[in-house]
C-alpha cells in the first residue's frame, strides 16, 4: 500500500488532503504538524498516523521519511502579514528547514512533492509596464518561460517569495546533481474551509502575536461574521485568481497516480477563469453572505481603504496581476479546474455562518 509522508498535515491544504485521501483505502499517511486542531476528525483513522509538535525536532524523522513512497512538504509560514515583520522566521521555514527535508529525500531516494508559491513570479512584467492593462503575455505566467521578478531587499515582503524561489532552485539542483525525484507546485490562491483562522473565534495554530493576521479570505469572513467593515489594502485594486482547494487536491491525486507525468516538473495550480480584484472579491463575499443568511443588510457593510503601510507596516509591496497558465497540468495530468468563485465562496461562508454565527441561515446548499 503506497505510503505518504505529509509534513504540515494539520494546515489548510493538509486537512483537505486528508479528507480526500483517507476515504480511499489505497493510501496510508504519516503526518506531522504543530497541532491537530483542524484534523481531529481523522485522528484514530487506521490508515493515518499523526505526530504533534515541531516536525524538525521529531526523533528519527529521516528514517520515518525513508519508509514513505512520497514526501509531501507543506509546512511553512505562509501568511503575508508575517513576511515583512518576521523575515528571519519566514526564510527559516520556507528555505532553511524544508531544504533539510529535500536533502533527506535525496539521500534516501524519495520522491519529494514540494509546495512552493505563485509569489515566486514576484511583481510580474505587467506591474512595470502598464499594470493590469498590459498585454496578457506580461501577466500570464508560465512555469518554463516567465521571469521571477522580486523587489529590493528593503521590501521585506519578498522574503517569502525569495526563500521559496531559492528552495525551488535547490531542489532542482539536487535533482540534477544527486538524482532527487521532485515535483514543485506553485499554488495560485487556493480557497476553501479551514483556511487560517478567524481572529477571536477559534484557536490558532501558533500564539496570536506570532501568527498575526490571517490571509484575505479569513479576514473578510471574520469581518462579515462580526458585521464590521471589510478592510481593503490600498483600495483592493490588485487582481488574483482563485482555485477551490478540493480541485488542487485532485491535481495532487493525479500526480500521485501518474508519477511518470509528474516527476521532475514544476506545476502552476490555479484557475484562470476565477480572476477578480480584491475589492471585487469583498463585494462578492457581501453578496454571498446576504444570500446564505437571507439578510440583505450584509450588502451595506462598508468597504474601508487602508494604506498598505498602515496595514502591513514598513517593507510591504505587491504585484498587480498574476494569471497562471495551466497548460502543463492540463496536458500531462488531464487536470482542469471547473468550480466558479461564487460557488467556492458560498461553501466557505455557509460553513462559517453555520459554525460561528448565532443567527440561523436561510438556505444551506453545498452545491454551486
Ligand atoms: N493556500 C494557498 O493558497 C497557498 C498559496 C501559496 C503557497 N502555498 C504553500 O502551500 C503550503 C501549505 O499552505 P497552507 O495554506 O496549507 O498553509 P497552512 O499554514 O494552513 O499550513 C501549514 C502547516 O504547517 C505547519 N507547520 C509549519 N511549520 C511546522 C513545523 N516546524 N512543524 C510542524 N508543523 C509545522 C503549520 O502548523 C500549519 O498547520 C505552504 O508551503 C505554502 O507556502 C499555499
Amino acid at each position: 500500500m503506497p505510503r505518504i509522508a505529509l509534513l504540515g498535515c494539520g494546515g489548510f491544504i493538509g486537512s483537505h488532503f486528508l479528507d480526500a485521501f483517507l476515504t480511499d483505502p489505497s493510501w496510508t499517511i504519516e503526518g506531522w504538524d504543530w497541532t491537530p486542531a483542524k484534523i481531529k476528525q481523522h485522528l484514530g483513522h487506521p490508515a493515518f498516523t499523526f505526530h504533534p509538535g515541531d516536525l524538525y525536532t521529531f526523533p528519527g524523522l529521516e528514517d520515518a521519511l525513508a519508509k514513505a513512497d512520497v514526501v509531501i512538504s507543506l509546512a511553512a509560514i505562509c501568511n503575508p502579514s508575517q513576511y515583512n515583520v518576521r523575515g528571519v522566521d519566514v526564510i527559516e521555514s520556507n528555505f532553511i528547514q524544508p531544504r533539510l527535508i529535500a536533502d533527506m529525500c535525496a539521500r534516501r531516494g524519495k520522491w519529494l512533492i514540494q509546495f512552493s508559491t505563485s509569489e515566486v513570479y514576484g511583481q510580474t512584467l505587467s506591474h512595470w509596464t502598464g499594470g493590469g492593462e498590459a498585454p496578457a503575455s506580461l501577466y500570464e505566467l508560465d512555469e518554463e518561460t516567465s521571469p521571477l521578478l522580486l523587489g529590493p531587499v528593503s521590501a521585506q515582503r519578498w522574503s517569502y517569495a525569495c526563500a521559496k524561489q531559492l528552495l525551488e532552485r535547490y531542489v532542482a539542483a539536487l535533482h540534477r546533481e544527486q538524482g532527487l525525484a521532485y515535483t514543485i507546485i506553485r499554488p495560485f490562491n487556493f480557497l476553501g474551509t479551514r483556511m487560517d483562522f478567524l481572529p477571536g473565534r477559534q484557536g490558532v495554530a501558533l500564539p496570536r502575536e506570532v501568527e498575526g493576521l490571517p490571509r484575505v479570505l479569513a479576514c473578510f469572513t471574520g469581518a462579515l461574521l462580526d458585521r464590521s467593515p471589510l478592510t481593503l489594502v490600498d483600495g483592493g485594486h490588485v487582481r488574483r485568481t482563485f482555485l477551490a482547494v478540493e480541485e488542487a487536491v485532485e491535481a495532487l491525486r493525479l500526480m500521485l497516480e501518474r508519477p511518470g507525468m509528474a516527476k521532475n516538473k514544476i506545476f502552476n495550480l490555479g484557475h484562470p477563469g476565477n480572476e477578480i480584484t480584491i475589492r471585487g472579491m469583498a463585494e462578492m463575499m457581501r453578496e454571498v453572505a446576504a444570500d446564505v443568511t437571507g439578510d440583505e443588510s450584509y450588502l451595506e457593510l462598508p468597504l474601508v481603504d487602508v494604506p498598505a503601510l498602515e496595514f502591513y507596516g514598513e517593507g510591504y509591496a505587491d504585484s498587480d496581476r498574476r494569471m497562471p497558465r495551466i497548460d502543463k497540468a492540463a496536458n500531462l495530468l488531464g487536470w482542469t479546474p471547473r468550480r466558479g468563485l461564487r460557488g467556492i465562496l458560498r461553501v466557505v461562508l455557509e460553513d462559517a455562518f453555520q459554525t460561528h454565527a448565532s443567527r440561523p441561515i436561510a438556505t444551506v446548499s453545498l452545491q454551486e
